[in-house]
Parts: C-alpha cells; structure tokens; sequence
C-alpha cells in the first residue's frame, strides 16, 4: 500500500510549504499533491498534481462544509490513485474539513497514511496543533510533528503534553545572507544544489556569494533533518 503524508496547519505561513519542499528533496521522485488557493511548489513541476480550493472558510461553514466537500472529491481521486509515497501539501485552512472528510473516507482507500503538524510560537498555531492531531489519529498510521522556531521555540512543556504520541523534531529560523531569499522564492529548496557559484560570485561578489550558497545549503540541509523521522516513515 502507498504511504501518504499531509502537511498541515490551519494557520497560514507556519512553514507547511517548506516542509513539503523538504520532504521532496528527502524522498527523491515522491509524487506531490498541493491543496491550496494557488499553486506554489511551481520548481517541481510535473512531479506537483495542483488542487485549487477556491472555497473560503465563510463558504465552507455558510454550506455546511458542502462547499470544501465538492472540492475534495478531485483530491479523493488522485489519493486513491497513488502508487508511490506521496506528499500533499495543505493549504491554510483547509486541514480541518480535509480531515474530517478523511476520517470518513479513508478506510476505502487503499493507503497507509500519516500527517505532519507544524506548529510555530504563534497562539493560531499551538490551539490548532493538538486538534489536527486529534482529528488525524483515527485514520493516520503515523503523526508527525515539526516545531517550527521561526517565531521563537515553542515551550517544549506543552509541546511535550500536546504532541501525546507524535515524533516530534524541530527546525531552527534560518538566517539568511541579503539577496539568499531571492533564490528560495524563485526555486525553493531544490535549487540549492543547482547553484553555479561563477554565476554567485558574479553577481554578489565573493564573499557574499560564498555566504549565499552556504546559508541555503544549510537551510535544506536542516528542513531536510527536520522532516527525517516523516521522510523515512513515507519511505519505510
Ligand atoms: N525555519 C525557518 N527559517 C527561516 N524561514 C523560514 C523557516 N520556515 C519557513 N520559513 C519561510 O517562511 C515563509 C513561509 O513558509 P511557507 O510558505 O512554507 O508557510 P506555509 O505554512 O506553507 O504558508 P501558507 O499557509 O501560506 O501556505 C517562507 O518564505 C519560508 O521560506
Ligand atoms: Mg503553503
């Protein structure tokens, strides 16, 4: 049976999308599925099946959750299509109603599957964390769960009791040398490895080049280690 992870928070800009860039450098041609208002994973290309939810959180409690279930049945297929390990990105306040659907849905599907919860120090984040872990266990084989210290650590107390049976890793905020970001927006973490430093150096200079090349190495490097004990269950 195929393993499927979902990415997910409610909250917006926790590092969902990182994840899954990470995830897809850790498990080399895994198929990528990306929920969200718009398409972003655009540097894997035809590896990413992209699904545009188009219903907002108004629409979806307005229609009884109707609105984001017509939208699922798209996403339903390509899950029990899938083969090989797949990663699915979801967008920010999606989680909830793709996995109440799921707790429904999931026992047709011939899969195995596990979810990724990233929290970050942000009050959104850490009340979602033990709920979308909550809604995810009847049907999930494995949960993950990534501290995001984007914002500052997460007190390692409550992230101790709310994480309950989930593997828990965290992923230090990077800091990146002046014109690094450019790069991460324009080919997300698979473009650190194709980065000529001829090209680097010309354009920003040694030094700055040099620190360019090294603050994105080590970027992918630690989202690639964070994302290891989900990585490998997706692979096992
Ligand atoms: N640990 C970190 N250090 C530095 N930058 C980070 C870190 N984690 C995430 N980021 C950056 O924060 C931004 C938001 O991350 P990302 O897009 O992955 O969040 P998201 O949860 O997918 O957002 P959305 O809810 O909009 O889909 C990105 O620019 C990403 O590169
Ligand atoms: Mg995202």
């Amino acid at each position: 049976m195929p393993r499927i992870l979902f990415s997910s928070q409610e909250k917006g800009g926790v590092g969902k999308t990182l994840i899954v860039r990470a995830l897809a450098e850790a498990v080399e041609g895994a198929p990528i599925i990306e929920i969200d208002a718009s398409h972003r994973l655009l540097e894997l290309e035809a590896r990413v099946s992209f699904f545009q939810m188009r219903a907002d959180r108004e629409a979806i409690e307005r229609t009884g959750g109707r609105a984001a279930r017509a939208e699922f049945d798209a996403v339903l297929e390509a899950l029990s299509k899938a083969t090989l390990p797949t990663i699915v990105d979801v967008g920010a306040n999606t989680s909830v109603s793709l996995f109440t659907m799921l707790a429904d849905v999931a026992p047709e599907l011939a899969a195995e599957f596990a979810v990724c919860v990233v929290v970050t120090n942000e009050p959104g984040a850490m009340v979602e964390t033990p709920r979308l872990l909550a809604l995810a266990k009847p049907w999930t084989a494995a949960r993950f769960v990534v501290e995001n210290r984007l914002h500052g650590n997460v007190d390692p107390k409550w992230l101790k009791a709310k994480a309950g049976d989930a593997t828990v890793s965290s992923l230090e905020a990077q800091s990146l040398e002046d014109g690094a970001e450019g790069y991460l927006q324009a080919g997300g973490l698979a473009i650190v490895d194709q980065l000529n430093p001829n090209k680097l150096r010309e354009a920003h200079g040694i030094g700055p080049g040099l620190r360019i090349r090294r603050d994105l190495a080590k970027f992918r490097l630690e989202a690639m280690r964070a994302v290891k004990p989900a990585a490998e269950w997706l692979v096992g």
